[in-house]
């Protein structure tokens, strides 16, 4: 009896097209010899316009699999047409970018677009950013980056999606969809990367590209888990990190990239290393020299090296002394072809030679997410939104009209030009009457006094100041680490000179981290946190001060009070010694009876500024009425907690509900909160709304003592909530 299983056709035609991608890869792979081997391998940035004659030469010899961030678009398609038309086998070359929050059009970065919780918006915002980049040769993009930072410090902590592996999982599993889209060969698609992996945010002292120690338990529960999503999501390649990961460069780590990503994920795509990331296996101290470090690499599995030549200088002799099996070479030309036949580079890929520019429906989205990425810090006296009757708004501050800054780190091809400022906006919506500006500083960094007396003057004259605080985008992303989180330069004396003008003050804080702002955030009345908010950041901002849109974000990382407290974050571990809501200060106890020995500080609170998941609404939200669906959850079957969201106050809004399980008794002690669910309600005034979460015992799960992924029967604490540090709580029992 033959048993005949009807597979849907889609599936049944992408099983075809694999198997024939094989198949062709085989037999390509049969023709190539091992120096275009080693070329497919090579990822080169020194492409220049125009494409010089030795590099056209390489190009046609198959010397480059890739180019990175090089070139225009008239450049890649001369260089294709070279590899495709002069060269011996016309391997394609794949173009590769840092297309990290947006191409032409720049969206917030991504710690900003975190703070929207809106999976589908993010998508989109890929999505856009895949078409502006394929529209001018770009195949590839070095992102999502979901690393997992909980050291503000780090300055790439701009380029996470928080600190939690839950919201970077599902969040950057939508940015790889929606640079990949349907279909990778669609010619509007390009090739995601899940970068970088693994444990980076881990850096000691939150110092760029240093060591990182992560026992295995702590590796699977927080650090890998977003790879994983990525890896599900269908992200096409990956990219090894800078970091020694428990003395193993990351670049040469066989645990993770053979045991965790090949054998137990069974991952297909493609691995590249991080710029000269080989190389650097050398001052790690890993690798005795350029030989060592290619050999490393490729027993650990690293497809591509990115601009270091190792592979191509080295790589022959390694296997000549056997200390290089060539079947590891060529598994690595299959990766990398497999990656260009799936991007239909084999099949006439268009590649465009021409520059394009934002459409609106970009610019439109870009606004739509820069609002929903803002958080709403304070607003007392509801001093916000601001009443467009107001007679004058002096504007203050060198970061309401910079639009470099706004733009914020990893930003290649957004044009100053097309930026909207937070200036520009407030004027068109003011006119040129109501509104006065005074930079007041050159720049975050300024340190001088002179510009004070003119904002000061400005602020007198006003009804109300707009004091824009912050970083400038220099001191933000990769190598950019802080040893202080305050606001630069002579900024919080600043607002001290303002707040003399006897005013209301409303701050509007463009960073890309969290930063510490007691003295600003103590003058004003109402603070909005902007992050780096893009191209269209100004009018984002001047529809919140207004009203015509409502704050919606909520922080996806912890505000430490003071830099002393890092790292701080909210799915922390209780210790044994937990200490008390406001417990603070030098305990007055006696010897006889000891208070006070927990695990605070004696001169800053133990809490933070701001907590994981908070942010405020020009309306209130009343969390209430938790039920479950049942006291205990058996094995095999599903626990619902429902909660109650009400609006009880008086404009529409949304609200990200969240919900947070604790696992009271485990063989390893499980953190105070961990976030297993959110859902965006949209409330009028009065409206109330239930939002349901459903669990089932592998929801639960979590890595024991010998890193096996396992559950146990117990109590487990739930929580409904506006943030990681309130909510509605419930109870019930795993079986
Ligand atoms: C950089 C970054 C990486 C980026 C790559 C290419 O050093 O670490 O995130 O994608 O090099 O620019």
């Amino acid at each position: 009896m033959i048993l005949r299983i009807a597979l849907p056709l889609a599936l049944m035609s992408s099983l075809v097209n694999a198997q024939d991608v094989e198949r062709r890869i085989d037999a390509l792979l049969s023709r190539m010899t091992l120096e275009e081997k080693l070329g497919q391998m090579s990822q080169s940035t020194s492409m220049r316009t125009p494409i010089s004659e030795p590099i056209r030469d390489e190009i046609r010899k198959g010397r480059w699999g890739s180019f990175l961030n090089a070139g225009s678009p008239a450049d890649r398609a001369e260089a294709q047409r070279i590899a495709l038309k002069e060269s011996r086998l016309g391997i394609p070359l794949v173009f590769g970018r840092d297309v990290i929050h947006g191409y032409h059009t720049i969206f917030p970065i991504p710690l900003g677009q975190s703070a929207s919780w809106d999976p589908e918006l993010i998508r989109d915002a890929a999505r856009i950013a895949a078409r502006e980049a394929a529209g001018e040769g770009i195949q590839w993009t070095f992102a999502p980056m979901i690393d997992i930072a909980r050291d503000p410090r780090w300055g790439r902590v701009a380029e996470t999606l928080g600190e939690d592996p839950y919201l970077t999982s599902a969040l950057g599993a939508a940015m790889v969809r929606g640079f990949q889209g349907g279909s990778l060969a669609s010619p509007d698609a390009v090739a995601a990367c899940a970068k970088h992996y693994v444990g980076y945010g881990a850096a000691e002292g939150g110092r760029d590209y240093n060591s990182t120690w992560i026992p295995e338990i702590l590796l699977r529960q927080v650090y890998l888990p977003s790879f994983r999503a990525a890896r599900d999501a269908g992200v096409a390649t990956f990219m090894t990190s800078f970091n020694a990961l428990n003395g193993v460069p990351a670049t040469g780590n066989r645990f993770t990239l053979r045991q965790v990503l090949r054998d137990e994920w069974k991952y297909d795509g493609m691995v590249v290393s991080d710029y000269t990331a080989v190389t650097e296996m050398i001052p790690h101290g890993y690798a005795a020299d350029n030989a060592d470090a290619a050999r490393e690499a490729a027993l650990a599995g690293v497809d591509m090296e990115m601009v270091s030549t190792t592979y191509f200088d080295h790589m022959k002799a390694l296997i000549q002394s056997k200390q290089v099996d060539a079947k590891l070479i060529d598994d690595a030309v299959r990766n990398i072809l497999r990656l260009k036949f799936r991007l239909g580079l084999f099949d006439n890929r268009p590649q465009p030679a021409a520059e394009t520019r934002p459409v609106a429906e970009a610019l439109d989205t870009a606004r739509r997410l820069a609002v929903e990425s803002v958080v709403l810090l304070k607003n007392e006296g509801n001093l916000l939104p601001i009443s467009a009757s107001i007679g004058k708004v002096a504007v203050i501050g060198p970061l309401a009209d910079s639009p470099t800054d706004q733009m914020g780190t990893w930003v290649m091809d957004g044009r100053a030009q097309d930026v909207q400022t937070p200036l520009a906006a407030l004027r068109r919506m003011l006119g040129p009457d109501r509104l006065v500006y005074a930079r007041a500083l050159r720049n975050s960094r300024d340190n001088t006094h002179d510009g004070f007396a003119a904002a000061a003057d400005a602020a007198r004259n006003a009804d109300l100041a707009l004091l824009f605080l912050g970083e400038e985008q220099i001191l933000s992303g990769e190598a950019h680490s802080r040893a202080f989180l305050t606001l630069p330069g002579a900024q919080e004396a600043l607002v001290e000179e303002i707040a003399k003008a006897g005013k209301p003050i409303v701050a509007v804080i463009l960073a890309g981290r969290p930063l510490t702002f007691q003295g600003a955030s103590s003058r004003a009345g109402a603070v909005l946190y902007a992050w780096h908010p893009g191209t269209m950041g100004g009018p984002a901002i001047a529809d919140l001060l207004f009203g015509r849109a409502a704050p919606s974000g909520k922080l996806t990382i912890t505000f430490p009070r003071t830099v002393g407290q890092v790292p701080i974050y909210y799915s922390h571990l209780n210790t044994g010694r937990p200490p008390s809501p406001g417990e603070l200060g030098i305990p007055m106890g006696n010897p006889v009876e000891p208070k006070g020995y927990t695990s605070k500080y004696l001169d800053v609170d133990f809490t933070p500024e701001y907590p994981f998941g908070y942010g405020l609404s020009y309306t209130a939200f009343e969390y209430s009425n938790l039920r479950l669906s049942g006291a205990t959850l058996r094995s095999g079957g599903t626990l619902t907690v429902s909660a109650d969201v009400a609006n009880t106050g008086t404009r529409e809004a949304d609200e990200v509900a969240q919900f947070y399980i604790r696992d009271l008794v485990a063989s390893v002690v499980q953190p105070v909160r961990a976030l297993k669910g959110f859902r965006r309600v949209h409330l009028k005034p009065g409206e109330k709304q239930t939002v349901q979460f459903t669990l089932t015992a592998n929801d639960l799960a979590f890595y024991n003592e010998q890193a096996k992924l396992v559950t146990e029967p117990g109590r487990f604490q739930v929580w409904v909530a506006p943030d990681s540090a309130r909510g509605v709580p419930g109870e019930f029992t795993l079986e």
